[in-house]
């Protein structure tokens, strides 16, 4: 089974989200949470951007042991130059340069020729590959780029001693089957005499990101790009920890895993979420507060007989400690009784129907039941809507 590289941007593409900037400290708390969680790589910022981008990459680069820690550079010398002096320190230093290769992006962006694009790479990857040993050369627009002006690119920055090679959705425009032909395309024809490995980063425009990214690694990509959350530009990136649980609960599809301890999920996602300000929708996959929570009677039913009836991911697997049973209009009578006994609330058997009727009656009325409620209405007191 392949292991999967996790390539983490919440700190670099994660903080372009409107509205959410993190301070150094908050920073060095995600960069070893996310180690913890089994990160691979960590990319911590763009150290050209701003004097406080380059000391939160210097500050991390320092802390992290395990961890890889990379750093965004434009393909410009004076950039480079900034994200080398700031990954220094780092146990496992690597640099992440990019340049636009799509037509409006050279045209209207760059005001460069093909030629002059191809240049620029072939410049910039070998100037960073003399100062550390992992340099990712990404097309930026890839998926909006002509397949062979693309596959020029990625052979440049091979050539020039790239050992990653990202191709970027930048806009979140490719469909799982494109990106599939992308993918078997360049790994077909791009020639190399050292290892090289590719990844999808992926933007969430079409609601497409993690199946973008999952259909990559099925085309041979050996490592993954994403953010914690999906926090990200516009509509996000590719969120890991739903491409991890996605590996590992179809890893017989996959033949792939994560580096994580998956266990460690929510804890991350929760640190997230509280450092970007940004909430995590109930209804998200696989740390959504809803992602284990039952309503319907049916549901309820058959998740008490075998949670795997309505569960294909366990809450222990993300570090949730149990799914939940949340008694509304829906609920049927296997889950009311459930919740009586686990109140620890003593009924005769008899007595049952006409408890249910009550419960049926109140939660018409009350969308959230709470089990203040269910004791009152045992106890025969009014419930207040
Ligand atoms: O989305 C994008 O193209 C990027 C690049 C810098 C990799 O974030
Ligand atoms: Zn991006």
């Amino acid at each position: 089974m392949r292991e999967i590289e996790f390539f983490d941007t919440s700190l670099r593409d994660g903080e372009q989200t409107p509205g959410v900037s993190f301070s150094i400290k908050e920073k060095i708390a995600i960069a070893k949470q996310l180690e913890k969680w089994g990160i691979t790589v960590i990319e911590a910022g763009f150290p050209a951007a701003s004097p406080d981008s380059f000391e939160a990459v210097k500050q991390i680069s320092s802390v992290l042991t395990k961890t890889a820690v990379t750093a965004l550079a434009r393909c410009v010398i004076s950039d480079i130059d900034r994200a080398v002096e700031a990954v220094r320190d780092a146990k496992h230093p690597q640099i992440h340069v990019f340049i636009a290769t799509s037509p409006i992006h050279m045209k209207y962006k760059l005001k460069m020729s093909e030629a002059e694009v191809l240049e620029s790479i072939k410049k910039c990857v070998s100037y960073a590959h003399q100062f550390v040993e992992k340099v990712e050369f990404s097309p930026e627009d890839a998926t909006r780029t002509d397949r062979e002006f693309l596959l020029s690119a990625v052979q440049t920055a091979v050539d020039s001693g790239a050992t990653y090679i990202n191709i970027p959705d930048t806009v979140g425009y490719t469909t799982p089957a494109e990106f599939t032909d992308i993918f078997s395309y360049l790994i077909e024809n791009v020639t190399a005499d050292h290892e090289i490995i590719f990844s999808p980063h992926c933007h969430d425009d079409l609601g497409m990101a993690v199946a973008n990214s999952l259909s990559a690694i099925k085309a041979g990509a050996g490592r993954v790009e994403g953010t914690v959350n999906g926090i990200g530009e516009r509509a996000g990136n590719a969120a890991l920890e739903e491409i991890a649980v996605a590996l590992h609960i179809r890893k017989d599809y996959y033949q792939a895993k994560s580096p994580l301890q998956l266990n460690e999920t929510v804890n991350t996602a929760s640190l997230i979420s509280q450092f970007s300000g940004i909430a995590i929708p109930k209804n998200k996959a696989v740390v959504g507060a809803n992602a284990f929570a039952h309503e319907s009677g049916i549901h309820q039913d058959g998740v008490l007989k075998n949670p795997e009836t309505y569960e294909i991911i366990t809450p222990e697997l993300v570090g949730v400690h149990h799914n939940s049973l949340p008694l509304g209009k829906l609920s049927g009578r296997h889950a009311f009784v459930d919740k009586m006994t686990s109140l620890g609330i003593s009924f005769d058997e008899n007595e049952i129907p006409q408890l249910f009727a009550k419960f049926k009656t109140l939660a018409d009325k009350k969308k959230d039941i709470t089990d203040a409620d269910i004791r009152a209405l045992v106890a025969g007191d009014t419930v207040k809507n």
